[in-house]
């Protein structure tokens, strides 16, 4: 495996992490106003995808999606803000940690509504996977979560359907 990008330095997390902000519509609610979880989770996605293209600089591609939480009702006028961060890296493989927060726009409370992991592979320009860099872990948290991080993937993989 050799990697797809000639920038292979050390980045921390705090360089590829990535927030989007999107307004919920009636097109993604059901009649009662409750935002559909396939509309967060795509949010979800994209934004996790952003962190990993930007770690990578590669494509990359959504491999698992796991511990997908919908604490609280998203609505109709809510503001989403989804913040994401890279954890964990093997060789091609990224884990990206989701927090989605819906906010009343006219009371000004946000919530915590979701999270979720989201593993991305790299490819390379053939379709395969390639390395990505390693991550720099400069503060405790970034160890913290570099552990947890590895812990979760070792049992995703064990619990892989291939
Ligand atoms: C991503 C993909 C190329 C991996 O193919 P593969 O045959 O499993 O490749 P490998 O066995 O060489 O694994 C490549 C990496 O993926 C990781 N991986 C594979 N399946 C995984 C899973 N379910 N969860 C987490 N990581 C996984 C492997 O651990 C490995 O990581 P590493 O290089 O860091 O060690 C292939 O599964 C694929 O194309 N999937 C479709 C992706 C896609 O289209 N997503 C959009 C939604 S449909």
């Amino acid at each position: 495996m050799s990697p797809e990008s000639s920038n292979m330095r050390e980045k921390t997390p705090s360089e590829s992490h990535a927030e989007v902000i999107v307004r919920m519509f009636p097109s993604d609610a059901n009649p009662a106003g409750n935002v559909f979880g396939g509309e967060i989770l795509k949010h979800i996605d994209m934004v996790a995808g952003i962190v990993a293209q930007r770690h990578s600089q590669s494509n990359a591609v959504t491999v698992s999606m796991d511990s997908v939480n919908f604490l609280k009702p998203v609505f109709v006028g809510n503001v989403l803000t989804l913040n994401a961060r890279i954890n964990y890296v093997h060789n091609s493989s990224m884990e990206i940690e989701v927090r989605a927060e819906a906010e009343d726009i006219i009371t000004g409370i946000r919530t915590v509504t979701g999270t979720a992991f989201v593993t991305f592979v790299a490819l390379d320009k053939n379709g395969k996977p390639t390395l990505v860099p390693k991550l720099s872990l400069k503060t405790d948290d970034d160890r913290i979560k570099f552990e947890e991080g590895k812990t979760r993937m070792d049992i995703r993989l064990k619990n892989r359907q291939k």
